[in-house]
């Protein structure tokens, strides 16, 4: 009897080892890749099986870097291939709906990185995929995992800011064009710093608000130096300013169903003290501030700004740690994503928005869902 028991235990124990292994893929092997090694590393259980990238010697170096046992060229052949349980989409923005549905329709769970993808009806097309094959589809927004951003959404969903009516987001650089990769094609990125920095103040400003939705959008983008040869000393000079076709500087600004309004900000240049990444909400009880974080409100007769007394530390590979942990759990688990496919969808929209009436010199209404 005590044999068969241990022969149970044994069997519970090897299916809970199976239950947590995970394989994965990862296709684009540049920049943002090795931040997703680097949390995968430090995660039980998840293995890297396979990689793709379209240059035969970025692949080489990175299956080289991280022991990855096999690589490819082609993402389809890859999930044809090594059938990866989950697939890590880190190609530029214009690739990321074609591979997340080629994925999800050979049976992977995705997480891709930000933006989700160029348009929202790619959006639509990717939640389809999703949704018919019965598989997660996460969008790699890590900051709404940052402890400042957490305790801003419980503060909210406390009820501590009452009526959320006004949110300011700013995700600006003075003089910070990126100089690697294909950041300045609007065809391979969909955009210039909206798209690519603005993108994360919004969808993080927007997770804290409750994920209202959004009616019209209305905006500017400016492009006026990203084009010219730069001889300005900066982070990041030598950026490929003859194919540069982004804008420098996009403002714009959202309405939501329920009456708020956001406005952003985003530039890889602005003629500005400093660069600002933050976002400011007020509130009909309070307000607050991303960075530093704080809360301001009323308390006993007097204007009081609460800050943390202890916030955890997480820098940029912990945010990926965090935000590849929910995906596996959910994957595993089944646990709820924290970043689902419907938040990048919202975001998109509201992107979208803003170069659209960029483009016609008027306010849009957006799609309603
Ligand atoms: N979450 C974040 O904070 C964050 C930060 C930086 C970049 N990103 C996103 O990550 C993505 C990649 O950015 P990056 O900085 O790593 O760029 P990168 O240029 O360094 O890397 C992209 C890689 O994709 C490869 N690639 C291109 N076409 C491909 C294809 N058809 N199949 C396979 N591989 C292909 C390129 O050869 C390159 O190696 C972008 O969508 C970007 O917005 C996210």
């Amino acid at each position: 009897m005590e044999a068969v028991k241990s022969s149970n235990r044994q069997e519970q124990h090897v299916t809970e080892i199976k239950r947590k292994q995970l394989t994965l893929a990862i296709v684009g092997c540049g920049g943002i890749s090795e931040h997703y090694m680097r949390a995968i590393a430090a995660m039980d259980g998840v293995h890297v099986v396979a990689a793709v990238d379209i240059k035969p010697d970025v692949a080489s170096a990175f299956q080289k870097r991280h022991q990855i046992p096999k690589i490819f060229t082609d993402y389809r052949d890859m999930l044809a291939s090594a059938r990866p349980d989950a697939v890590c989409v880190c190609t530029p923005n214009l690739l990321h709906a074609p591979v997340s549905i080629a994925a999800l329709q050979a049976g992977a769970h995705v997480i891709t990185e930000k933006p989700m993808a160029l348009t929202p009806a790619q959006c639509a097309e990717m939640i389809h995929a999703a949704k018919t094959a019965k598989r997660q589809l996460a969008v790699g927004f890590q900051y709404r995992f940052h402890p400042a951003t957490q305790m801003l959404k419980r503060a909210a969903d406390a009820g501590q800011f009452g009526k959320v009516m006004h949110v300011k987001c700013q995700a600006l650089r003075r003089r910070g064009v990126p100089n690697w990769g294909v950041f300045g094609q609007k065809k391979l990125q969909g955009g210039g710093p909206l798209i690519d920095i603005g993108v994360h103040v919004l969808e993080m400003a927007h997770y804290v608000m409750g994920s209202p939705r959004p009616i019209s959008a209305a905006g500017n983008v400016w492009t006026f130096d990203g084009n010219r040869p730069n001889d300005v000393p900066c982070m990041w000079p030598g950026w490929d300013w003859q194919m540069h076709d982004i804008e420098d500087l996009a403002v714009g600004q959202i309405r939501f169903e329920n009456g708020a309004i956001l406005q952003i900000e985003a530039s890889f240049i602005a003629h500005i003290e400093k660069d600002v990444w933050n976002f400011q909400l007020s509130g009909s009880n309070g307000g607050a501030n991303w960075d530093p974080p704080q809360i301001f409100t009323n308390q006993a007769g007097t204007m009081v700004n609460i800050s943390p007394a202890y916030l955890p530390p997480m820098d940029f590979d912990g945010l990926f740690k965090a935000k590849l942990e929910n995906f596996v759990a959910a994957v595993l688990d089944g646990s709820p994503l924290e970043s689902p496919a419907e938040a990048g969808l919202a975001v998109q929209e509201m992107i979208d928005g803003i170069y659209r009436s960029a483009e016609s010199g008027h306010e849009i209404a957006l799609r309603s869902r």
